[in-house]
């Protein structure tokens, strides 16, 4: 395994429509996701895309905690929605089940130093296959609905900054960090 490098917002392979995967069980493939996982953990992130790693397929990889929830009073199969382990998604397709939107501080390891809010729907289901090539389908909310979202517009060469509404709250790290109430930054997703 290796950590890779991560591609930083003005690179070109961030802005691509990345190919779809065709062998999901494919050897390189399978490296390639090994090393993302390890990539990911070192870089303490949450979530992370294979154009990050220069590689331009629709393959995500990324973590919802239970901790990282922003749920307070949803009923037991709703916070199931919250939380998501170490999940790999191969080809991922997303449909938006509520169109609200909810707001949430957002970082990106291709954004390094940076938070920005954004306006996100708050209730999507995802569907993909795993490394093993089994489908995954699941409902998603609040900050799990968040990384997803944010993890598949990178196969879309979509940065976090490109769908904030107000550029004004686009803040450094370091002030974020000093002026903003630490609750708020249990939610940052990467
Ligand atoms: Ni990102």
């Amino acid at each position: 395994m290796a950590i890779l490098k991560i591609a930083r917002m003005g690179h070109p392979v961030l802005s691509e429509i990345c190919a779809q995967v065709r062998d999901p069980a494919a050897p390189e493939l399978r490296r390639l996701i090994a090393d993302m996982i390890e990539t990911m953990a070192d870089a303490n992130g949450a979530g992370l895309a294979a154009p990050q790693v220069h590689v331009p397929l629709r393959l995500v990889i990324f973590q919802a905690p239970a901790s990282r929830s922003n749920d307070t009073g949803a009923d037991e199969p709703e916070s199931f929605d919250h939380a998501a382990p170490l999940t790999v998604l191969i080809n991922p397709v997303i449909e938006v089940l509520d169109t609200t939107l909810e707001g949430g501080w957002e970082g990106c390891l291709s954004v390094p130093g940076l938070r920005g809010w954004v306006d996100r729907p708050r209730h999507i289901r995802y569907s993909g296959v795993d490394a093993e090539g089994r489908r995954v389908q699941r409902d998603a909310r609040g900050f799990h609905a968040r990384v997803v979202q944010h993890e598949c517009d990178h196969i879309n060469g979509v940065l976090y900054p490109q769908r904030m509404r107000d550029l004004s709250k686009l803040t450094f790290e370091s002030e974020f960090r000093h002026w903003l109430d630490h609750s708020e930054e249990k939610r940052a997703a990467e």
